[in-house]
């Protein structure tokens, strides 16, 4: 199975670049640039990492973020990254980075979003992996700061194809950035949005409604809700499900009553994705691998799931059409 998942022509539509930093680059990085952890060893890092919720993940998620500080941080990062997806048969990836993490703490946006795309650049001539980049709001902020971060990123317009929505859910519903992703949608960005993840199914339909994006990133609880299902169905809305970072951080139980396998066969166009692998034990292949290890994952189900994410990517119809 591992081999069948590794030869499918894959992409991946949910990713955070900060939550691709293995132990390893981070403690590196903390070295190089004297950034005080409260770690000594990688071994008490990967300790640190027993979550209750999605909250008790983005305090970490956050500190170990703070070890980038330079554009060749935020490239070394990202082509650790690309490099991942060469290894697993990742053709094509759209992620995420969250200016706001990095610009809170006084860096350019500028350096990261020039060491991203370097990375990014490189992937695509040496790798043959292709990208467009997220550029994701924090939606625990306020919609003004969303506001300033998407005008001190538009010069850089070319190096990012659609905004996101992501951070602490619970308490700030979609409507709060009504107006920056009417701004973007009217700049000619894409939207998508983190919504249903632990949030209710009345937060996937103000993502659809209000911020009306693309894409649902996680959307799991939309399952809740049998009118959105339907509205899911019809209109082939794409989810982007993150399958070991639903278990990680207690979405569900266990992986054996994760709802993503029922969602497919009911005809959702559901999609794999690894969230923040660095932090939830797996990168794509290892989210594949756990449907099949507790929910009995089928080649023709493994099949339907890849096609499905190049089908909800953002690239051009002739470039789908070279990997379905
Ligand atoms: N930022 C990084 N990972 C996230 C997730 N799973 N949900 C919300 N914000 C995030
Ligand atoms: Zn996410």
């Amino acid at each position: 199975m591992q081999d069948f998942i590794h030869q499918l022509h894959k992409a991946e539509l949910h990713m955070h670049l900060e939550g691709s930093l293995e132990p390893e680059l981070m403690m590196q990085l903390a070295e190089r640039n004297s950034v005080q952890l409260p770690y000594q060893t990688v071994e008490e890092v990967r300790r640190a990492y027993q979550f209750s919720n999605l909250q008790d993940f983005l305090d970490i998620y956050y500190q170990g973020a703070s070890v980038l500080q330079t554009e060749e941080d935020f490239s070394d990062l990202t082509w650790a990254y690309l490099r991942k997806c060469k290894a697993q048969g990742v053709v094509h990836t759209e992620p995420f980075f969250d200016p706001q993490a990095h610009t809170q703490r006084g860096i350019p946006i500028e350096v990261v979003i020039r060491g991203i795309d370097h990375a990014l650049q490189r992937g695509k001539a040496e790798l043959g992996v292709s990208s467009y980049l997220i550029l994701s709001f924090l939606r625990h902020l306020s919609e003004e700061e969303a506001f300033a971060t998407f005008e001190a990123a538009l010069p850089f317009g070319d190096k990012f194809i659609a905004v996101g929505l992501d951070s602490s859910e619970l308490g700030h519903p979609p409507e709060k950035f009504q107006q920056v992703f009417a701004k973007a949608r009217a700049e000619g960005f894409k939207a998508v949005a983190h919504a249903g993840e632990e949030g209710p199914p009345s937060y996937v339909w103000g993502a659809l409604d209000l911020l009306k994006v693309d894409r649902i990133d996680h959307g799991v609880r939309a399952f809740e809700d049998e009118r959105l299902m339907q509205r899911l169905i019809q209109e082939q809305i794409p989810l982007t499900v993150c399958p070991l970072s639903n278990t990680r951080l207690k979405v569900f139980a266990e992986m054996r009553h994760h709802t993503l396998l029922e969602m497919l066969d009911r005809g959702v166009m559901v999609t794999v994705n690894s969230d923040d692998p660095a932090y939830f034990g797996g990168y794509l292949v290892e989210n594949f691998m756990a449907l099949h290890d507790a929910l009995d994952l089928t080649c023709e189900q493994a099949k339907q799931l890849a096609a499905n994410s190049i089908r909800a990517s953002f690239l051009p119809d002739s470039d789908k059409q070279k990997y379905i």
